[in-house]
């Protein structure tokens, strides 16, 4: 069952205006959460993680990497058909992202306790802030051009 904590995720992922974007937001969220359980529950107890839950974990950072990477390139796709003028700009925060989730890949297989809060402030961290600042910009510039008259 979801945490009121973790619905609360859900709620606050703003819309940026595909579906289909929406919708990857989503999974990338659900495995962030999955993670989290794990991380969180280590916190609370004040217990250390066992070697299969930092496998897991490790398995599941490896499962986001690669979806955020088939999800950044498809929407990087969209932008660039649809002329977005700060399609480079966006690229940079997507490589950038990239750059911290493989950071934060290696500090899981480190195996270190001593990594636990950092790994998981970060996780909960970096999807919304992307996608509620950086997609949501793209989200606006369409909404705007599509409301602009023709001609
Ligand atoms: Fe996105
Ligand atoms: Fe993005």
């Amino acid at each position: 069952m979801q945490s009121e904590f973790h619905a609360k995720l859900f709620a606050r992922l703003v819309d940026v205006g595909e579906p289909r974007f929406n919708l990857a937001h989503e999974r990338l969220l659900n495995m962030i959460i999955e993670a989290d359980v794990l991380l969180g529950s280590a916190i609370l107890l004040g217990t250390a993680l066992t070697e299969d839950e930092w496998h897991t974990l490790s398995g599941i950072f490896d499962e986001l990497i690669a979806y955020a990477k088939v999800h950044f390139a498809e929407e990087m796709d969209h932008l660039r058909t649809h002329g977005y003028p700060a399609a480079d700009q966006h690229q940079a925060n997507h490589d950038a992202l990239v750059e911290e989730l493989n950071f934060f890949q290696r500090k899981v297989m480190q195996n270190d306790d001593a990594n636990i809060n950092d790994i998981r402030r970060w996780l909960l961290e970096w999807l919304l802030g992307h996608v509620n600042s950086q997609d949501y910009d793209y989200a606006q510039y369409f909404a705007k051009i599509k409301a602009e008259p023709i001609g």
